[in-house]
């Protein structure tokens, strides 16, 4: 007989730019444990997550199951915004295309109207299910942005979760191997038109 999964199906739920803020602690938690980076790492991250609440066309999204006490408590959190000049991203993207030697009418095209996926994180204990491919198509739905665009570390064969996601929901390279400024890590560039309705449910 195989072993039956027990894990509660976490359910997705819109979050205000307040419930975010509100939930700032738990939320962190999920993205330094899911992105394996060393505690403390959440303390320079608050302000500018609380930051990006502010930013025109924010929205983000939650998954939740019941922690021991049957309480609810947060295994997933997504968010975005609507990419505009002025913000660092865009700069730097706008760099990484040049530099790859895009010509300028395709990086008009490709930045002239997106959504920025800034975020996307499940709890490792909750990974495997779903859960991230069911919050991100969540967050993209009804978006009015022409297509969303995404960074994501270069690892190996591209082979990790957030890359079989994104190219199990149709994302292509914008740039590879991009070094932003201040990091030394390699980041892919990612991005796909929206809406997403044609792809399949995972
Ligand atoms: C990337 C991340 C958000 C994806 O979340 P997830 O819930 O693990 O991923 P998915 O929604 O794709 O889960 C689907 C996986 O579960 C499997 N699965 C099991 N049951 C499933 C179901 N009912 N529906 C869909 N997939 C199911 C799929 O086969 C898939 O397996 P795969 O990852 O080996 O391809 C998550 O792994 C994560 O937080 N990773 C670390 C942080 C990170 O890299 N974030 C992105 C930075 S840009």
């Amino acid at each position: 007989m195989s072993p039956v999964d027990t894990t509660p199906t976490p359910y997705l739920a819109e979050l205000s730019a307040a419930d975010l803020r509100g939930r700032l602690d738990e939320a962190l938690a999920i993205y330094v444990e899911a992105m394996g980076y060393p505690r403390g790492t959440e303390f320079h991250r608050a302000p500018m997550w609380t930051e990006h609440t502010g930013r025109p066309g924010w929205r983000g999204v939650a998954a939740f199951a019941p922690d021991s006490d049957g309480n609810p408590s947060m295994v997933g959190i997504a968010y975005g915004y609507r990419g505009a000049p002025h913000q660092w991203w865009y700069q730097q993207v706008r760099e990484g295309m040049r530099r790859s030697g895009a010509e300028t009418g395709a990086i008009e095209t490709v930045l002239g109207d997106y959504f920025e996926l800034t975020e996307l994180h499940v709890s490792p204990r909750a990974q495997g299910h779903g859960t991230g491919g069911a919050l991100l198509r969540l967050l993209l739905t009804d978006r009015p942005e022409a297509r969303v665009l995404l960074s994501t570390p270069e690892v190996p064969h591209e082979d990790n979760r957030a890359w079989r996601l994104y190219r199990r929901l149709g994302f292509t390279d914008v740039v590879r191997h991009f070094r932003f400024t201040g990091d030394s890590r390699p980041f892919a560039v990612l991005g796909r038109p929206l809406p997403l309705r044609d792809q399949p449910p995972r």
